[in-house]
C-alpha cells in the first residue's frame, strides 16, 4: 500500500513590514558588481571612475524617491538600525548645548534602544511622547517636551506593526520652531507613501531596502544640506566624510534601482494594494467575531493590517496559519519564557484580553487576490479551533472575569 501526503498549500507571503522579496531587476542590476565591475569607487583607475557613476547615480535614484534637493544628502548606511542610530549620536555630538532627546513610544528599538544608551553613555535626557488608542501621537505632550533644550526630536514617519502614519511634515515644523532637529525614522513608509523632502522641514531620514524590494545590509541615511553631522564611524572618508569603510557598492546599486522602481509604480501599486488590504479586512471582520483593527483607520499605511483576535495568542495563530503556507507576523514577543504583548500594543492600551491575539498581514506589489482569498478561507477556522481550547472562551463566549491583565 501507498501513502500519498496532501499537497503542501501554496505559499501565502504576508509579512513584507519584516521584509521583502528583492525584484529580479534589482539582483539584474546588482550582478556585475560583483565581477567584471568590482572596482573600489575611491580608486583612481578606470576599474573605479566606473563604479563611481554606479553609485552616483544609485545616489540620485533615492534622492528622486525621497524629492531631496540635492544627491550629496544621500549618505549610504548598512540600513535603517544604523541611520537611526547615527542620526541620534551625531544630534547630541554637534549640537553641543542641547542634551534632550524627544521622541515616541512606539518607535522601533532602533530609536528607543539607542535613546535609552545615550541616556546612559552621554548624559541625554529623553522624552518619550505617549499615543492614543490608534497610535497617534499626543501633540500636548509633544508640544511641553519641546525647549531650547532638545537636540533632536526623532518620530517615525509610520509605525511598523499597525501602519499609522504621523503628521512629520508638521511636527518637523514645530521642532524647528525651537531650534531643534527633526529626524523622522521613514523604514515602513518609504516606497509605501509620496515624500517630498524639499517641502519639508525635516532635517534627517532613515530607510532600509530590504522593505522596498532591495536588498538586506543596505539603506541610507538622508541629511539636508547644511545640518552639520558628526559621523559615527572612523577610518575613511567615503560618503563625504558622513560613513567610513569601503561601499557596499552591489547593495547601493540594488537600492537605487530598487528606488526607482518605487519611485515609477508607487501610485499604481498602492492602490491595489490598499484594494487587497481592504477586502482582507472585510472578509476576516465579517466571518469572525470578537475581533477589531488596530492603528489609525483614516491614517494608516496601504498595506498593513493589524487585527486583534480576543482570547487567543498570536503566536498560535501563525503557527497554524504556517501550516496552511501563510506568512504573518504576530505582536507578541517572546521575552523571558512569557509571551508579553508587544511594546506597541500596550502603548496603544490595547485590551490584554485581544493584544496577545494581535496579528499583522503586510502586502507588498507580489500580493494578489488569490493570497487573500487564501487567508479569508482559512482564518475563521483557525480562530473557532483556538478559541475551543482557550481557557477563556467557553460556549462561544469569553470568560471576561477569569482575565487578569498584567498591565494598565
Ligand atoms: C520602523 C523600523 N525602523 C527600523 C528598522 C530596522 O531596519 P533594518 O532592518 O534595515 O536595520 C525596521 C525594521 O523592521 C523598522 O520597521
Amino acid at each position: 500500500m501507498t501513502t500519498q501526503s496532501a499537497p503542501a498549500p501554496r505559499p501565502v507571503y504576508l509579512d513584507n513590514n519584516a521584509t521583502t522579496r528583492v525584484d529580479e531587476r534589482v539582483v539584474a542590476a546588482m550582478l556585475p558588481f560583483f565581477t567584471e565591475q568590482f572596482g573600489n569607487p575611491s580608486s583612481m583607475h578606470a576599474f573605479g571612475a566606473h563604479v563611481g557613476g554606479a553609485v552616483k547615480q544609485a545616489r540620485e535614484q533615492v534622492q528622486a524617491l525621497l524629492g531631496a534637493a540635492h544627491d550629496h544628502e544621500i549618505v549610504f548606511t548598512s540600513g535603517g538600525t544604523e541611520s537611526d542610530n547615527a542620526a541620534l549620536a551625531s544630534a547630541l555630538e554637534a549640537n553641543s548645548g542641547r542634551t534632550e532627546i524627544v521622541t515616541s513610544i512606539v518607535e522601533h528599538p532602533a530609536i528607543l534602544a539607542k535613546c535609552e544608551h545615550l541616556e546612559k553613555t552621554r548624559g541625554a535626557k529623553v522624552h518619550v511622547i505617549p499615543v492614543d488608542k490608534q497610535g497617534r501621537l499626543d501633540l500636548d505632550a509633544y508640544r511641553k517636551a519641546l525647549s531650547d533644550k532638545t537636540a533632536i526630536v526623532s518620530i517615525m514617519w509610520a509605525n511598523n506593526e499597525t501602519g499609522t502614519i504621523n503628521p512629520v511634515a508638521e511636527l518637523a515644523e514645530m521642532a524647528k520652531d525651537v531650534g531643534a532637529l527633526f529626524h523622522t525614522d521613514a523604514v515602513q513608509a518609504v516606497g509605501k507613501v509620496p515624500i517630498d523632502l524639499k517641502s519639508t522641514a525635516i532635517d534627517m531620514l532613515s530607510l532600509s531596502g530590504h522593505k522596498l524590494h532591495g536588498p538586506k545590509g543596505i539603506g541610507a541615511l538622508y541629511i539636508r544640506r547644511g545640518v552639520r553631522f558628526k559621523s559615527q564611524s572612523k577610518g575613511g572618508h567615503q560618503e563625504r566624510g558622513r560613513r567610513a569603510g569601503t561601499e557596499n557598492v552591489p547593495g547601493i546599486v540594488g537600492l537605487g534601482c530598487a528606488a526607482e522602481l518605487a519611485r515609477t509604480t508607487l501610485g499604481a501599486d498602492m492602490a491595489r494594494i490598499a484594494a487587497l488590504r481592504d477586502r482582507l479586512e472585510k472578509g476576516l471582520l465579517q466571518r469572525i467575531g470578537s475581533c477589531f483593527i488596530t492603528g489609525d483607520p483614516m491614517s494608516r499605511l496601504p498595506n498593513t493590517c493589524n487585527i486583534a483576535f480576543e482570547y487567543i495568542e498570536g503566536e498560535a495563530i501563525l503557527l497554524l496559519l504556517n501550516r496552511e503556507g501563510i506568512a504573518a507576523s504576530s505582536g507578541s514577543a517572546c521575552t523571558s519564557g512569557s509571551l508579553e504583548p508587544s511594546h506597541v500594543m500596550r502603548a496603544l492600551g490595547v485590551p490584554y484580553t485581544a493584544a496577545h491575539g494581535a496579528t499583522r498581514f503586510s502586502f507588498s506589489r507580489d500580493s494578489t487576490d488569490a493570497d487573500v482569498d487564501q487567508v479569508i478561507a482559512v482564518m475563521p477556522g483557525i480562530i473557532a479551533r483556538l478559541r475551543e481550547l482557550s481557557p477563556f472562551w467557553s460556549n462561544g463566549a469569553a470568560d471576561t472575569q477569569s482575565f487578569q491583565p498584567t498591565y494598565a
